[in-house]
């Protein structure tokens, strides 16, 4: 009787019920942008209302513990980045397990990140950039999501590449951490592009280089020099989305929220937006959540020699 009735809840899924999207950073950041969007464009194949909920806190882990924790049913899942293949090696003890405590609903996008920095920084280039970080060691403060969050790591390996040590700063999200950046209660950044772009835009905030292997096309970003070609060989962060249940979700309700993904990712409206941003939507094979996964254990094997080797893991 019992396997009846979760059947026919999968048949009926969403079934009118409001479904939560759980962001593990504060409003206003580059995930929260990324999940509204995405609400928004799976709002139709849905059939349904989506809630964003942001669960901010620990680098991103706490809105992941609370998915891997929720009813297994659909109607609560997570929207997470790269953080699910390197936090794992960046802290110890996560109260999570990254691949056996969720079912995996597929890949959002792939997003550049910038090295920015407050509007007083006197330098107009990443080469008056590192003069300025030399001059300035021991008193530089680097904004970061928290320990765990993608700014942490790419903050952490760009310390390591250009050897200046700094002051980590964390906030509950880049979002708050931008807005400090702009008033210049901290000097450097590391962030995702879908929260830098309108900032570097509007020049509210220097920005020195893009984290990718090639420059970027979108017109606030097109000048911007890799790290690479300003001298940190082999530096390159490119972040990604992606979209979880809890553990045990039935598979018709993960193949129907599957499914309406892979609608949402095709809507113009949603491209659009992420490119505008500078990040790529991904389609296809990339999207299917086996491919997904797989993806994610390969970040993992890829990320944890490069966290050991660059020692900026925390104990
Ligand atoms: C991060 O650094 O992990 C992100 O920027 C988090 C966020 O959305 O604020």
């Amino acid at each position: 009787l019992l396997a009846t009735a979760v059947t026919a809840g999968a048949q009926d899924f969403p079934n009118g019920k409001p479904i939560t999207i759980i962001v593990p950073f504060a409003a206003g950041g580059p995930t929260d942008k990324v999940a509204r969007d995405l609400a928004e464009a799976l709002r139709k194949p849905l059939g349904t209302t989506i809630i964003v909920d942001n669960a901010a806190g620990a680098g991103g882990s706490i809105g992941a513990n609370k998915v891997a924790k929720a009813q297994p049913d659909g109607y609560t899942l997570l929207l997470h980045h790269i953080s699910m293949a390197t936090m794992p090696t960046l802290v110890r003890n996560i109260p999570f397990k990254v691949e056996s405590d969720f079912e995996y609903l597929g890949m959002i996008n792939d997003v550049p990140m910038t090295v920015i920095g407050k509007p007083s920084i006197p330098a107009g280039n990443f080469k008056e950039l590192t003069a300025w970080m030399q001059q300035n060691k021991g008193k530089i403060n680097l904004g970061n999501a928290g320990i765990g969050s993608a700014s942490h790591l790419c903050g952490m390996l760009f310390q390591h590449a250009v050897g200046v040590d700094m002051t980590a700063v964390p906030y509950k999200g880049t979002g708050p951490a931008m807005t400090d950046l702009m008033g210049g209660q901290i000097d450097l950044m590391c962030d995702q592009t879908t929260n830098t772009t309108g900032a570097i835009e509007a020049k509210k905030v220097k920005a020195y280089a893009v984290t990718t292997a090639h420059r970027l096309t979108v017109p606030a970003l097109k000048d911007l020099p890799t790290l690479q070609e300003s001298g940190l060989k082999g530096f390159e962060v490119t972040i990604w989305h992606g979209l979880y249940a809890p553990k045990g979700t039935p598979p018709a309700i993960q193949k129907k929220i599957n499914e309406a993904l892979k609608v949402a990712l095709k809507d113009p409206d949603f491209i659009k937006r992420e490119e505008s941003l500078g990040a790529v939507v991904v389609h296809d094979n990339r999207v299917e959540p086996a491919e997904h996964k797989k993806f994610v254990l390969s970040e993992i094997n890829k990320w944890s020699p490069l966290i050991k080797a660059a020692n900026v893991y925390v104990e």
